[in-house]
C-alpha cells in the first residue's frame, strides 16, 4: 500500500520507517527542507534504538524516501497520516492545533478523491470531525480519522511495530479497512484492534496519558505525606504497587514526570473539557499538575534545607538533565528545572548526563555541563541525583567521595541504593523519607 506520513518529528520519522518495514511504500513529508534533505541522507532527527538501520534498509529497497511538497504526498497515495506537532499554546493551557490545520489545508487542494487522512497527532476530542467539515467546506470529500500514537521515547520502534493495542477511530468501514489494511501483519500477529467513533479514539490518547501522569503524582502525593509522618515512600511503593489491581510501573515516588507529552496533555485535556462544559469531571487533572510541579520545588528546598538553608555560592554536582532515562530529550526535564531553580538561587551548578549534555546546553546555556560523573562532582557541596539513568546506580560512592568537597547525596529519584552510598560515608537524602535535616528547616510544603 502507499502512504504518506506527514511531519517527520519523533513520531513521523518512527511511523514512516515502521510502515515501510512492514512492506508498504512511504513518502515522508516536512516543510522542513533541512530536515528532509537529511532524512533522505538516512540521518534521522532522533536518536532510536534501530530507527537508523530500518531507514537505511527501506530506502535501500525504494519503499521510503522523502518531500518537502505536500502537493507531491497528495499525488502519491490516498492515506495520509499526520504527525505534526501540537504543543501547548503560549497564551492558554489549550494545545495549538496550528500545525494541524495548516497540514489539512495544505493538502486539500490536491487530494485525490475519496481519499483517507488518519490523525496520529495527541488533540483535543473533536479535532477529527472539525477537521472533516474544514475540508468538506472547500469541497473536498475525504474522511477524517484517528489513530493515537502510544510510543515511547528510548523505545520508539519497539513500541510501534509491536504494539499494546491499536486504536483507530473511524466514521465509515471502508475507513476500517484501509486501516486494516495497513496494520495487516500486526493483526495476523495478535494485537488487539480497537476500532471506535474518531471522539473516543482521540479521548483513549489523553485518558491514557492522565491516567499514568495521575499514577505518578498519587504515589508523589503519598511520598509528602510520607515525609510528614516519619514514613518511607519506596517501601510504601513497593507494598502498595505489590497489589496487582495497581502494579508497580509508574508508581516510583521521586521528581515527577516531564518531556513533551505528559505536562501538555493534561493541561489541554483539561482545558478541553472545560470548553465541553465537563471540566469538573477531569479539574483533578489540574491537582495532578501541581503536585507534579511541587516535586521540583521540594527537590530545591531539600538542597537548600540540606546545605543549611542556602544554596548561594555552593558547589553542586547534577546527576542527570534528560526528562527520563534511554533519551537525550530536555523537553520539560524535571532534572534542569531543578538544576536551573539552583543556579538562580546562586549555585555554581555542574550538570552531567550521558546522552542529553547537547541539548540541555541549548536549552539552559547559563548552567555548566561535564563530560563525566566525577568532573560534575569535583568540589560539590552536594550530588543531587535527577534523573534515573541505569549507569549512575553503577557509580563508585567510594571513589565520587574523593572527588567531592562533602559527601551528600540527594537521590531525588529514589533508586540508589542507600546502603551501599552510606557504607562509602555518605549521607544519603531523598523525597518522601523522614530524614530532613533541621538546619535552616522550614518543614513540611514549599509555598
Ligand atoms: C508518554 C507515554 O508513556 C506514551 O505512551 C505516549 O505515547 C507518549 O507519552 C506521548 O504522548 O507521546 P514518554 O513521554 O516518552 O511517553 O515517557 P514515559 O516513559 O511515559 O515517561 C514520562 C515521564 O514520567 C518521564 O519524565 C518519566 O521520568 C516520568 N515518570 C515515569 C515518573 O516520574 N515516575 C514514574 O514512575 C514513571
Amino acid at each position: 500500500m502507499r502512504l504518506t506520513v506527514i511531519g517527520t518529528g519523533y513520531v513521523g520519522t518512527v511511523h514512516a520507517a515502521c510502515m515501510a518495514d512492514l512492506g508498504h511504500e512511504v513518502l515522508g513529508v516536512d516543510i522542513d527542507a533541512e530536515r528532509i534533505a537529511s532524512l533522505s541522507a538516512g540521518r534521522p532527527p532522533i536518536h532510536e534504538t534501530g530507527l537508523e538501520e530500518i531507514l537505511t534498509r527501506t530506502m535501500a529497497l525504494g519503499r521510503l524516501r522523502f518531500s518537502s511538497s505536500l502537493a507531491e504526498g497528495a499525488a502519491f497515495a490516498t492515506t495520509h497520516f499526520v504527525c505534526v506537532g501540537t504543543p501547548q499554546r503560549p497564551d492558554s493551557k489549550a494545545a495549538d492545533l496550528r500545525f494541524v490545520n495548516a497540514v489539512v489545508d495544505g493538502l486539500a487542494p490536491h487530494l485525490r478523491p475519496g481519499s483517507l487522512i488518519v490523525g496520529k497527532s495527541t488533540v483535543p476530542v473533536g479535532t477529527a470531525a472539525r477537521l472533516g467539515r474544514r475540508l468538506a467546506a472547500t469541497g473536498t470529500d475525504c474522511e477524517v480519522a484517528w489513530n493515537p500514537e502510544f510510543l515511547r521515547e528510548g523505545s520508539a520502534v519497539q513500541d510501534t511495530m509491536c504494539p499494546e493495542r491499536l486504536v483507530v477511530g473511524v466514521s465509515s468501514e471502508r475507513a476500517d479497512t484501509v486501516l486494516r489494511t495497513v496494520y495487516g501483519p500486526m493483526l495476523q500477529a495478535g494485537i488487539p484492534y480497537f476500532s471506535t467513533d474518531p471522539a473516543t479514539a482521540e479521548l483513549v490518547k489523553v485518558a491514557a496519558n492522565s491516567f499514568l501522569a495521575t499514577k505518578i503524582s498519587f504515589i508523589n502525593a503519598m511520598s509528602e505525606v510520607c515525609e510528614a509522618a516519619g514514613a518511607d515512600a519506596s517501601l510504601l511503593a513497593g507494598a502498595v504497587g505489590a497489589d496487582s489491581r495497581i502494579g508497580p510501573q509508574f508508581l516510583e515516588p521521586g521528581l515527577g514526570f516531564g518531556g513533551s507529552c505528559f505536562p501538555k496533555d493534561i493541561r489541554a485535556f483539561a482545558a478541553r473539557a472545560e470548553e465541553l462544559g465537563a471540566g469538573a469531571a477531569v479539574a483533578f487533572l489540574y491537582e495532578v499538575d501541581r503536585i507534579n510541579t511541587r516535586q521540583r520545588r521540594r527537590t530545591v528546598d531539600l538542597a537548600r534545607r540540606i546545605l543549611g538553608g542556602t544554596v548561594a555560592d555552593r558547589h553542586i554536582g547534577v546527576l542527570g538533565a534528560a526528562f527520563k532515562p534511554g533519551s537525550d530529550d530536555v523537553r520539560d526535564s524535571p532534572a534542569l528545572a531543578v538544576a536551573q531553580a539552583l543556579r538562580d538561587g546562586g549555585a555554581a551548578v555542574r550538570v552531567h548526563d550521558p546522552e542529553a549534555l547537547d541539548n540541555a546546553r541549548s536549552a539552559h546555556p547559563d548552567l555548566a555541563y561535564a563530560l563525566d560523573v566525577p568532573k560534575a562532582c569535583e568540589d560539590a557541596d552536594l550530588v543531587l541525583h535527577l534523573t534515573a539513568w541505569p549507569e549512575y546506580r553503577h557509580l563508585d560512592p567510594a571513589d565520587l567521595a574523593t572527588v567531592t568537597r562533602q559527601p551528600l547525596l540527594l537521590d531525588a529519584r529514589n533508586v540508589l541504593d542507600e546502603p551501599t552510598w552510606q557504607a562509602a560515608g555518605w549521607t544519603v537524602h531523598a523525597l518522601g523519607r523522614a530524614k530532613a535535616p533541621a538546619t535552616g528547616l522550614v518543614r513540611g510544603e514549599p509555598s
